[in-house]
C-alpha cells in the first residue's frame, strides 16, 4: 500500500476549513474568533467545544479532546486516521490512489475473523434445503428476499456441533472462539450457541457484525429472541441496530427514529423508511443517546403502542433531554409496534404519524394525565405538579411556554401562578466542575512552554540550544515530537503537526490547548518559564542526592555527595535570583 507523505496530508488539510467540516456533525455557532458547539465526545449538553478557524484545530475545554480536522473525523467517525484524511480527499474532490485499509481494531481482532466465517455459513445456511420452513416463515411475514439480503439474515441450522465443527478446524484461540460467543465449550466439547435460529446479524457503526439476535420460527416455549452475549467489540447498551445503514439517511433527512425492535427498523426499511434504528431490547441509555446525537438533530421516537412502550418512551424522552435533545414523539393505537401498525394500516398512514409526531411535551401530558380522574381535585393538583416537575427537564423556553399555557387551560389555574410553581421547583443545577488540569507553577511553566513551542520556532529553538530537559515524561516526550516536526519539516503548524501524534501525545496538546494562554509572548516570559523548570530539575537532582547521601556509608563519598547537593544549591540560588 502506498503511504501518504506528510505533504499530502498537509494538502487535504488545507483544501478544508475545520468550520466547514465540524459543523456538518454538530451545529457551531460564532463568539468572537471562534466558533461553539456541544462536543460529541463527552456527555454534555453545554457549548464546551471550540473550533479554531486560524489554528484550524478544535478543543472541547471540559473533556479537552483536541485535534485537527482528521483527528475530528477520526474520533467522531469511529475510524482510523487514514480513513478520515481518506474521507476528506474525496469530500474535497483530491483522488488518492491508495487502498485504505479499515482500523487497526478492525484488521487485528479476530473475533471480526470469526464473525466473518460465521455469517458466512449462516448466510449459506438460509438457501440450502435445511432454510425452506425458515424461509416460508420470512415470506409469510412479508420480509421478502431483497429483505433477506439487504440485512443479511441467516439461518442457524439445528445441528448444534455444525459451526463449531467449521470454526475449531481455523487456527483460532480457544479464547477468541468462547469470547465471541458463537461457540461454547462444556463437558461435551464444543458446541454452537445458536441453533435453530433465524440469524438477524448485528453490525457495528463500521458495518462489520458484531453479533446475532436469533429468533424462533415455530411454535415454542424458547425464548423468542436468543442475543449474543456481550464481548469486546459488543455492548448492548451501546449497540445501535441499523447504525450504519441509516447514518447517511440520517444526516440527509437530519432526523433519525428510534423504534424498540429490529423487526420495526426492517419493517420501516420495507416502505422505504430508511433513517430508523433500534435498541436491542435493552433501555435507552446514556451511551445511546450519545451515539444517536451524532446521526440527527431531529429525533422521533416510536416505540410500541402498548403501555410499556409509552413508559419506555418516557424514560428515552428524559436521557435525550438531558442531553439537550428535544424529541419529538409518534405514539401507535391499539398497542401496535411499527412493523404491525404498518402491516395493518400500510405505509402511508404510518408516514402521517411518522411526519406528524408529537410534541414531548404533549406526550408527557397525555401520559401524566392517565389513571387521572380530571374532574377530581387531588388529581388535578398531583397532575399539575408533576408537570411542572417535567418542565423543569426541558431547556426549549418556547415549549415551556406552551405547555404552560396548556396546563393553566386544564387545571383552571392562573399561568402566572404556574410560572411562580415552576421557578421555585427549579432545581439548583450542579454545575459539573470541568476536569482540572493540575497546574502547579512548574507543570504550568512546561505547558506553557510546549504551548509556545507549538506556535513558534524561536522558541523551538531556544529548546534545543539549551538542550532543555522536560521533568515529566510525557511533556518531554512532545517537545521532542515538536523539535522532531520543526528538523524534519523546517516549520512549526499545530494542525499539521497534530497529525502525526498518537492519541496520548494529542491528550497531552489537549491539556495545553484548554489553559487558555495568550496567542503573544515575550522573550522574558519564555525565559521564566526555562528557569522555573530549571529549577524543577535541580530540586529534583538536590533529593536524589539527598536520598542517595543517607543511603552511602562510606564517608569520602558522604562528602563527596554534600559538595554537590551545595553546588547545587549556590546554582538555584542564582537561578531564582
Ligand atoms: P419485541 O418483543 O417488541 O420484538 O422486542 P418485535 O420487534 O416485536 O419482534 P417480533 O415482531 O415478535 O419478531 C423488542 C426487542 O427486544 C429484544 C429484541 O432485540 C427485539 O428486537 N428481545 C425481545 C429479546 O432480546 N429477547 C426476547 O425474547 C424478546
Ligand atoms: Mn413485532
Amino acid at each position: 500500500m502506498k503511504q501518504l507523505t506528510p505533504e499530502q496530508i498537509t494538502e487535504i488539510r488545507n483544501s478544508v476549513d475545520i468550520v466547514d467540516i465540524v459543523s456538518k456533525y454538530i451545529p457551531l455557532t460564532k463568539k468572537g474568533k471562534n466558533y461553539f458547539g456541544v462536543c460529541p465526545f463527552h456527555e454534555d449538553g453545554d457549548p464546551s467545544l471550540s473550533v479554531s478557524p486560524d489554528k484550524q484545530i478544535f478543543t472541547c475545554f471540559s473533556c479537552h479532546q483536541t485535534g485537527n480536522v482528521f483527528n475530528f473525523i477520526k474520533e467522531y467517525e469511529h475510524i482510523s486516521f487514514i480513513e478520515a484524511v481518506k474521507m476528506v480527499a474525496e469530500s474535497a474532490g483530491i483522488n488518492l490512489s491508495i487502498n485504505v485499509e479499515t482500523s487497526k481494531k478492525v484488521r487485528n481482532n479476530d473475533i471480526y475473523k470469526i464473525y466473518e466465517l460465521g455469517q458466512k455459513f449462516y448466510l449459506n445456511n438460509i438457501n440450502t434445503q435445511y432454510g425452506r420452513i425458515a424461509k416460508e416463515y420470512l415470506y409469510q411475514r412479508g420480509i421478502t428476499d431483497d429483505l433477506i439480503k439487504v440485512f443479511e439474515i441467516g439461518l442457524a441450522i439445528k445441528n448444534n456441533k455444525a459451526l463449531s465443527n467449521l470454526l475449531t478446524k481455523k487456527n483460532f484461540m480457544e479464547k477468541d472462539l468462547i469470547d465471541s460467543g458463537l461457540i461454547v465449550k462444556d463437558s461435551q466439547g464444543f458446541h454452537d450457541f445458536f441453533y435453530d435460529r433465524i440469524m438477524f446479524p448485528l453490525h457495528d457503526m463500521n458495518n462489520k457484525v458484531i453479533g446475532y439476535s436469533g429468533r424462533i420460527y415455530y411454535d415454542s416455549d424458547m425464548p423468542k429472541y436468543i442475543n449474543s452475549k456481550e464481548h469486546v467489540l459488543f455492548k448492548k447498551g451501546e449497540f445501535i441496530y441499523n447504525y450504519a445503514k441509516a447514518k447517511n439517511e440520517c444526516r440527509i433527512k437530519n432526523t433519525v427514529i428510534i423504534m424498540e425492535g429490529f423487526m420495526d427498523v426492517i419493517r420501516a426499511y420495507s416502505v422505504g423508511i430508511t433513517n430508523a434504528v433500534a435498541t436491542l431490547g435493552t433501555a435507552f441509555t446514556k451511551e445511546h443517546a450519545n451515539i444517536i446525537r451524532r446521526l440527527a438533530s431531529n429525533v422521533i421516537i416510536c416505540f410500541d403502542g402498548d403501555k410499556a412502550g409509552a413508559k419506555a418512551t418516557m424514560a428515552c424522552s428524559d436521557i435525550l433531554l438531558n442531553f439537550k435533545i428535544v424529541p419529538k414523539i409518534v405514539r401507535l393505537e391499539d398497542d401496535l409496534d411499527p412493523d404491525e401498525y404498518i402491516l395493518k394500516y400500510g405505509k402511508d398512514k404510518f408516514l402521517e404519524k411518522i411526519n406528524n409526531p408529537i410534541s414531548v411535551m404533549d406526550f408527557k401530558l397525555s401520559y401524566l394525565k392517565n389513571n387521572k380522574d380530571m374532574t377530581q381535585t387531588v388529581d388535578k393538583a398531583k397532575y399539575a405538579n408533576e408537570v411542572i416537575a417535567q418542565l423543569n427537564k426541558l431547556d426549549d423556553d418556547i415549549l415551556k411556554e406552551i405547555t404552560l399555557k396548556k396546563l393553566a387551560q386544564e387545571t383552571d389555574l392562573e399561568i402566572d401562578f404556574l410560572r411562580d410553581k415552576l421557578v421555585s421547583q427549579e432545581v439548583v443545577k450542579v454545575i459539573k466542575p470541568k476536569k482540572e488540569v493540575k497546574t502547579n507553577k512548574y507543570t504550568l511553566a512546561e505547558l506553557s512552554l510546549l504551548y509556545y513551542m507549538l506556535r513558534s520556532e524561536e522558541v523551538i529553538k531556544m529548546f534545543d540550544n539549551r538542550a532543555i530537559y522536560f521533568p515529566t515524561k510525557e511533556y518531554r516526550l512532545l517537545a521532542h515530537e515538536i523539535s522532531y516536526f520543526y528538523k524534519s519539516q523546517g516549520y512549526i503548524d499545530e494542525a499539521d503537526f497534530l497529525s502525526e501524534l498518537d492519541d496520548m501525545m494529542i491528550k497531552v496538546v489537549g491539556e495545553i490547548e484548554t489553559l487558555n494562554l495568550k496567542e503573544e509572548y515575550t522573550n522574558n516570559l519564555i525565559i521564566d518559564y526555562i528557569n522555573a523548570i530549571e529549577e524543577k530539575n535541580i530540586d529534583d537532582e538536590i533529593n536524589r542526592l539527598t536520598k542517595q547521601q543517607h543511603e552511602v556509608t562510606d564517608e569520602i563519598k558522604k562528602m563527596e555527595i554534600g559538595n554537590r547537593i551545595i553546588n547545587l544549591k549556590i546554582r538555584r540560588e542564582k537561578n531564582v535570583g
